[in-house]
C-alpha cells in the first residue's frame, strides 16, 4: 500500500547499532559528530532570543507567500552587510533549508529528472531527492592540495534530463568554497544549456581565511538558487527558519518567482513569531559566529599539534565550515574502523563513506565539539594508528 520512493531501508546500520548499544550500557563517550549548536556550550542571548518571539503583532496573521516583508528585508540587509545586493523581492521564506530544496526541486523537476550532486557531500539530499522524485547524479570533487570541481565527469554527467547543479559553499563535510573560475564556468555550463544552480551556503559565514567569500546571491549570470538559513548562520535550528533567495536574467526570474508564489502559496509554512523575530536572530548571528570560529580555529591548532606527533594520520585542507576530514590508514573499512574507535577507545567519529568518500580511509571530525573532548577523542583516535 506505500509508494515505491518511500521503500528505504530503515534498518539501522552496524554502527548505529553499536552507537546505541554503547549509550545503553552508560559508558562515558567522547563524541567527535556534535552538529548541533545548541549542545555545544556556545553563550546565546537567553532574553533577547525569547522576547524575540513574544511580539504582540504574532496575534493578527498576514498571509504573505513570500514570508513576511520585514523578515525578508532583514534577510536582504544580511546580503548586504556583504556587500552583496539582493532584493527582499527575491526571497521566499522557508522553516528549514531542507524544505527550500523541495520547492525548488518540485519547481524544476519532473519525476525522473536529474540533479548534478557534488560527491563528497552531505547525506541528506537523498532522501530529498527520494520524496521529490528526483534522480540524483554524483559529480566528483578532486583533492589535490584542496578541493576542486571536477569539471569533466560534472559535463559527463549532463543528460537531457539534468535540470540543474548543486553546490555546497563551502561543502560539507569537505569545508571548500567554489572558486572565482569554477562559478565562471559553472555560469556557462548552466546558462548554456538551461539548467540552474542551487547553491547551498548555510556556511557561507564560517570561512577560516580572512578573505570573505561572495555568495551566489547575486549571481546573475545563469539561473541561481541561494540556500540559506538560520540553523547555522545563528546557531538556531530550533527555530526553523531559512530562505531561498532567487537570481539570475530578468525574464527568466520573474517566471521563476511566479512559479514559487504557488508553491509557497500552498504551504504558508513559516509561523509568524519566528518570522517577526528573523531580523533578531540575524542581529545575533554576530556573537554566536566569533564564537564557533574561535573554537573551530583552536580545535583545528590542536588537531594539527597532535597530529605534527605521528605519522600515520594527515588532514585534508579546510577553507570553511564545521568539519576536518581525516585520512587515516586504509586497513579496514571506514565503518569497522568507526565502530572499533568506539567500541575500544570510546570516541565516536563519522566514517568518511557515510558522505560518499570515494574509498576507506576517510574520517570526519565536528570542529565544533567543545575543546576538551575534541581533545582527548583526538589523541586516542591518533594513538590507535
Ligand atoms: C550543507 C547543509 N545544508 C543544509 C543543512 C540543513 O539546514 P536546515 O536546518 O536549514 O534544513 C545542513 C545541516 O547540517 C547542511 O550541512
Amino acid at each position: 500500500m506505500f509508494a515505491k520512493r518511500t521503500n528505504w531501508n530503515l534498518a539501522p546500520n552496524r554502527l548505529s547499532e553499536a552507537l546505541a548499544a554503547y549509550r545503553a550500557a552508560g559508558k562515558p563517550l567522547l563524541d567527535l559528530t556534535v552538529s548541533n549548536p545548541t549542545e555545544c556550550g556556545f553563550e546565546y542571548d537567553r532574553p533577547a532570543i525569547l522576547n524575540a518571539l513574544s511580539n504582540p503583532a504574532a496575534l493578527s496573521y498576514e498571509p504573505n507567500p513570500r514570508g513576511l516583508e520585514s523578515a525578508r528585508r532583514a534577510v536582504a540587509a544580511y546580503y548586504g552587510d556583504r556587500s552583496e545586493d539582493v532584493s527582499a523581492e527575491d526571497i521566499f521564506l522557508t522553516t528549514s533549508t531542507s524544505e527550500a530544496y523541495s520547492y525548488v526541486f518540485r519547481m524544476l523537476c519532473d519525476p525522473g529528472d536529474e540533479l548534478l550532486i557534488p560527491s563528497p557531500s552531505y547525506p541528506l539530499f537523498d532522501f530529498l531527492a527520494d520524496i521529490q522524485d528526483v534522480r540524483l547524479v554524483r559529480y566528483p570533487l578532486l583533492y589535490d592540495h584542496g578541493w576542486q570541481i571536477d569539471f569533466h565527469a560534472l559535463e559527463q554527467g549532463i543528460t537531457p534530463r539534468t535540470r540543474g547543479v548543486i553546490v555546497v559553499h563551502p561543502n560539507n563535510p569537505t569545508g571548500h568554497f567554489a572558486k572565482r573560475a569554477e562559478i565562471a564556468k559553472l555560469n556557462a555550463i548552466c546558462s548554456a544549456r538551461g539548467m540552474a544552480i542551487i547553491a547551498d551556503e548555510v556556511f557561507l559565514d564560517f570561512p577560516l581565511e580572512e578573505n570573505r567569500r561572495a555568495s551566489f546571491a547575486a549571481n546573475r549570470d545563469a539561473p541561481t538558487f541561494t540556500l540559506s538559513g538560520l540553523s547555522k548562520i545563528s546557531g538556531l535550528p530550533q527555530m526553523k527558519a531559512a530562505w531561498l533567495a532567487v537570481s539570475g536574467p530578468q525574464q527568466w526570474k520573474n517566471e521563476a518567482v511566479a512559479r514559487l508564489e504557488v508553491i509557497a502559496d500552498t504551504y504558508l509554512s513559516v509561523n509568524a513569531p519566528v518570522q517577526l523575530a528573523t531580523p533578531k536572530f540575524l542581529e545575533k548571528r554576530h556573537t554566536f559566529q566569533e564564537q564557533v570560529i574561535s573554537r573551530v580555529r583552536r580545535n583545528l591548532a590542536e588537531l594539527d599539534r597532535q597530529l605534527a606527533a605521528q605519522r600515520a594520520s594527515s588532514r585534508l585542507t579546510v577553507e570553511g565550515g564545521w568539519c576536518a576530514v581525516l585520512r587515516v590508514p586504509a586497513v579496514r573499512s571506514d565503518e569497522d574502523l568507526a565502530i572499533e574507535l568506539l567500541t575500544t577507545r570510546g570516541v565516536s567519529v563519522h566514517p568518511g563513506h557515510f558522505y560518499e568518500f570515494p574509498s576507506d580511509g576517510y574520517l570526519v571530525l565536528s570542529l565544533i565539539t567543545r575543546e576538551q573532548t575534541f581533545a582527548e577523542g583526538t589523541r586516542r583516535l591518533l594513538s590507535f594508528f
